[in-house]
Formats: structure tokens, sequence, C-alpha cells
């Protein structure tokens, strides 16, 4: 599914080409279409990357002041909305275990009430070696506002990413359809 995005010319596109340049798991043919889509694409991959490390900063920044002081697990979380603006979020625990925020759903009401609702990538940061995914919660809160949302997620001290479209990790999910159209 993966490298079929990558015969297109698109934002997608693009961001599988990243997905296959830098996950050490690529295989080399992979890796060799990543590379020419990116000699041919050179200008819609550069401002891919641009945009994504620009939102992977705001992520960073987030997990600075993540409160984990229960499970020591800090994340960070940035959406980049329609529009190009970027709304970041941090883990908030609570000594009432069950009402402890996620990053992601921080990131999600930090930017609903600045009055953004349409989002096209979500960068999320972990102090893991591992990339993290989103949990099923959050997965449903976002999926409610951008299904088609794209997913990168980094361990924070290396550039190994993982790649997801929310309705590859969500599927046949609920909806506000489900209620409307009772
Ligand atoms: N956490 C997130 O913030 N986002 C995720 O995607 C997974 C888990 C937080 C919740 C809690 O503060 C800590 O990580 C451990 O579960």
């Amino acid at each position: 599914m993966l490298r079929e995005r990558l015969r297109q010319r698109s934002w997608q596109a693009a961001a599988v080409a990243y997905y296959f340049l830098h996950a050490p798991q690529a295989d080399s043919n992979s890796q060799n279409e990543a590379y020419q889509w990116c000699s041919s694409c050179r200008d819609l991959f550069d401002s891919f990357v641009a945009q994504l490390e620009r939102t992977r900063q705001a992520a960073v920044g987030a997990l600075q002041h993540a409160w984990a002081p229960y499970s020591h697990f800090p994340v960070g979380a940035a959406l980049l909305a329609a529009d190009g603006t970027i709304w970041a979020g941090c883990n908030v625990e609570c000594s009432s275990y069950g009402l402890t925020l996620c990053a992601e759903r921080v990131a999600l009401g930090h930017a609903v009430v600045n009055g953004r609702k349409e989002f096209v990538l979500l960068s999320l940061v972990a102090e893991t070696e591992h990339p993290i995914s989103p949990c099923g919660g959050c997965r449903q809160l976002l999926h409610d506002f951008s299904p088609q949302l794209l997913v990168v997620s980094e361990g924070i001290h290396h550039r190994h990413p993982a790649l997801w479209w929310l309705d590859q990790l969500l599927p046949e999910p609920f909806s506000g359809r489900d209620i409307w159209k009772r």
C-alpha cells in the first residue's frame, strides 16, 4: 500500500518517500524507488520535509513541558492544521490516574480552542527507542476531525520514523454519521 502511494506526485507520496529513506526496516527496492521519486519531485519532497520538521520541533518543545510524575513517560504531540498553523500538546497526568490526558488530546484541544478543525499531519515524539502509536481513545478523537490524518512518530533520540494514516490505525470507526443517521 505504501509503495502504491509512491507512484503519485502528491504530499502523501512525499511522506512515503521520507519514510522509506529513513526507516531502517525499509527494503532496498523501496529505498531505490524513494530516491528516484525524490529526484523527480524534489520541491514537493523538500516542502514536505520542511513542514514535518516544523511540526516535529513543536512536538519536541511540548514534550519538555509534559507533566508525567506517575508514569515518567513524557510525550509530545503537534498537529499541522490545513491552514499551515501548528498546535502542540503534552501529556498531563493526574493523581487520579484515569483522568490523565494524552499529548494528542491536549494538542487537539489547543487547536480547536483556536478555531482549527482540519488537520493534515500529527507528529508524535516520546523518549523511546521505538516510535509509539496513538492510543485507541486518541485515534477515535482525531478521526472525528480528520480521518485522513498522516501520523509520523519518532523516538526523540533518533530519526527512525513510523508512518501511518489514521484510517489505517482505526478501521471501521464509529462516527458522528452513526448518530445523525439513526
Ligand atoms: N500517552 C500519550 O500522551 N500519548 C500516547 O499516544 C500514549 C500514552 C501518555 C499517557 C500517560 O501520561 C503516559 O503516556 C503513559 O501511558
